[in-house]
């Protein structure tokens, strides 16, 4: 019923230390509403992912109430009631008992029917209500916690409502062994796929081809597909951002931007690499590729704990600006990697124990030159490693690893 890649033990951890750090206060994490669509899959709120580490349970919640009485009830599963004739179309689910309790690590687990009057009498005892749903933007959806916990306030008095929004971002953004273990799986299915498309790359491919290429190595190493739509840019296309119709021939004297992870076990990889579709930068081509891979190195170098994304984008954006091509260089450095591709990020120096993506890139549209280059890096207790450093992108290197290629051919 739970994922298997992270135990059932780290999962009930992840909960108590929310539990603790609520500090008495209420709080509800929705997995969201829908049923399986037919293109793509139903995916939960991630916050309620990382607590429960089920990814099937559309209308479930976990509910945090520190001060019940009962230590059993002080975190409780909610699970929509079962209906037979949906289970037709969308599969089995499990009665509540043992079992269950057992597979999703919680003592206390209920149909959310429960919800409205477990939520009002956790809110009658603590009067203190937690908001863990952080706000996107001012003109989304009102967060479901703050929207009922609003309903709570006007019908009790001495009631309030608190901001913990940071609480999730700040766990989440610390990976445990068991996250960076899965998280280099879904690296290594992301070189094996860059690997192979070392290989097969030269004019006449096409942009699909190579996303194909990607996307049945991945699947071959474990990965259940892409962790977000693979961009394979020839030409000028190297030169959109978030280039991914991948349909148009490549060809000669193409630079090709490829940007593409695997997911596995629900973690992302987040790899950019840009090769010369004939195996060979021009002289061009070659010197803006340099000073976006000495720009690269310098923000990696720069990366450790405490330092802040804006400082790694200084170290990046010196060398980039020195050699003339700042306007060129016109998206962030990076950010931070894991079950999503643009991970919960608290408002925080980074942590020993991130996991952070570093792309910087220069854009020529008119040369028809695109270049990023992008790695995934964790912070370590004194610096950063980098785990995508076995995907090659010294220039010779590539051209060397093509030009063996072609002789394979
Ligand atoms: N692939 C999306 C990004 O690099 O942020
Ligand atoms: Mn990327
Ligand atoms: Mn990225």
């Amino acid at each position: 019923m739970i994922d298997e890649h992270i135990p059932v033990s780290e999962y009930r951890a992840r909960r108590e230390k929310v539990l603790r750090s609520l500090k008495g206060a209420v709080g509800v994490v929705f997995a969201g509403d829908g049923s399986p669509p037919l293109v793509g899959q139903w995916r939960p709120n991630t916050h309620f992912y990382y607590l429960t580490g089920l990814a099937r349970e559309p209308g479930a919640s976990v509910l945090f109430d520190p001060k019940n009485p009962d230590p059993t009830r002080r975190c409780v599963l909610m699970l929509k009631p079962r209906d037979p004739e949906m289970e037709d179309w969308d599969g089995l689910r499990e009665p509540i008992g043992l079992p269950l309790r057992k597979q999703t690590g919680f003592d206390k687990v209920v149909r959310s029917t429960y919800l409205p009057r477990m939520l009002t009498m956790a809110a009658r005892r603590s009067k203190r209500l937690a908001c863990l749903d952080p706000v996107g933007s001012y003109m989304g959806k009102v967060p479901e916690d703050l929207s009922i916990f609003r309903k709570i306030a006007e019908r009790m008095v001495g009631v309030s409502i608190e901001d913990k929004t940071e609480l999730l971002n700040e766990l989440r953004s610390v990976k445990s062994k068991h996250e960076v273990a899965v998280m280099k799986k879904a690296i290594k299915a992301t070189a094996a796929g860059f690997d192979k498309v070392l290989q097969a790359l030269e004019p006449g491919r096409s942009e699909a081809e190579i996303h194909a290429v990607l996307d049945g190595v991945f699947r071959e190493h474990g990965s259940t597909g892409p962790a977000y739509n693979p961009i394979v840019g020839a030409g000028v296309n190297s030169t959109v951002l978030h280039y991914n119709a991948n349909d148009q021939p490549i060809e000669d004297g193409d630079l090709v931007c490829i940007d593409a992870g695997a997911e596995y076990g629900r973690y992302a990889a987040d790899v950019t690499r840009t090769f010369p579709a004939n195996g060979k930068f021009s002289e061009r081509q070659r010197e803006i590729y340099e000073i976006v891979l000495r720009a690269e190195e310098a923000a990696i170098r720069a990366a450790k704990p405490g330092v802040r994304f804006h400082e790694l984008d200084e170290a990046a954006r010196a060398i980039i600006e020195k050699a003339g091509f700042g306007d060129q260089y016109i998206h962030g450095i990076g950010h931070h990697l894991g079950l999503e591709v643009h991970d919960a990020s608290p408002d925080a120096p980074l942590a020993a124990g991130a996991v952070i993506t570093i792309e910087p890139g220069i854009y020529l549209r008119d040369e028809k030159i695109g270049v990023r280059i992008e790695d995934d890096i964790q912070i370590t207790a004194n610096g950063s490693r980098n785990l995508t450093k076995a995907i090659i992108k010294d220039p010779d290197e590539i051209e060397a690893a093509m030009r063996k290629a072609k002789r394979a051919r």
